[in-house]
């Protein structure tokens, strides 16, 4: 690994504190209920295991894959499932976590499926949320954290499948991603 490729945004320490944080908030705004959480994958993998186990409350766990067709990489185009729910979610409270949200096309989507399934509730948690990038009106409910530009990966998040493993969140310097891949504000 080339010393310039990489630059750590997000260590393994305030990453785990945020998740402990956001684990204690949603035990709270739950309490004396259960939950589904519903993984995006690939990306929250990681992020899924870790929260799901700061969370002291009966939990069940899914996981959906989506698939976007768009521009540069941007989730703006078609989007469909290529894995979808396998629970039953009907009157239940399901809190959705996923990696990034940046333009906000997929979390909408997936939040107008799922609520046809007639859940109790539907919200948000994400790792980190890039809302200056959003082109449609969808908030997350619990945002680990706020990051204003910059390609993201490590701790589940990939460029171009590498990268997912590595602990820490780290921004991937424009010069080592192919130029279709290097939209002008990343
Ligand atoms: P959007 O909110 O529909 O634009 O898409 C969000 C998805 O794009 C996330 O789930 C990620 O898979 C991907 N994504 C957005 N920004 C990054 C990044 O910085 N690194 C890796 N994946 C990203
Ligand atoms: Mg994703």
């Amino acid at each position: 690994m080339c010393k310039d490729e990489l630059q750590e945004v997000l260590s393994v320490e305030v990453i785990r504190e945020r998740i402990l944080a956001l684990g204690r908030q949603i035990t709270l705004d739950y309490s004396g209920r259960s939950l589904v959480l519903v993984g995006v994958l690939k990306g929250a993998f990681i992020f899924m295991a870790d929260l799901c186990r700061a969370i002291d409350l009966p939990i069940q766990v899914d996981f959906v894959r989506m698939a976007s067709y768009g521009f540069e990489q941007e989730s703006s185009g078609r989007i469909s499932f290529t894995k979808d729910i396998e629970l039953d979610i009907t009157g239940k409270d399901v809190l959705v976590v996923e990696d990034i949200m940046d333009t906000g096309h997929t979390i909408k989507y997936l939040k107008e499926v799922l609520t046809l399934h007639h859940p109790a509730s539907v919200r948000i948690c994400c790792l980190i949320d890039k809302h200056e990038r959003r082109q449609v009106d969808i908030q997350a409910d619990y945002v680990g954290f706020d990051v204003k530009k910059g390609f993201l990966v490590g701790y589940g998040l990939d460029f171009a499948e590498n990268y997912r493993c590595l602990s820490g969140v780290f921004h991937l310097n424009p010069g080592y991603r192919p130029k279709a891949f290097q939209p002008s504000d990343r």
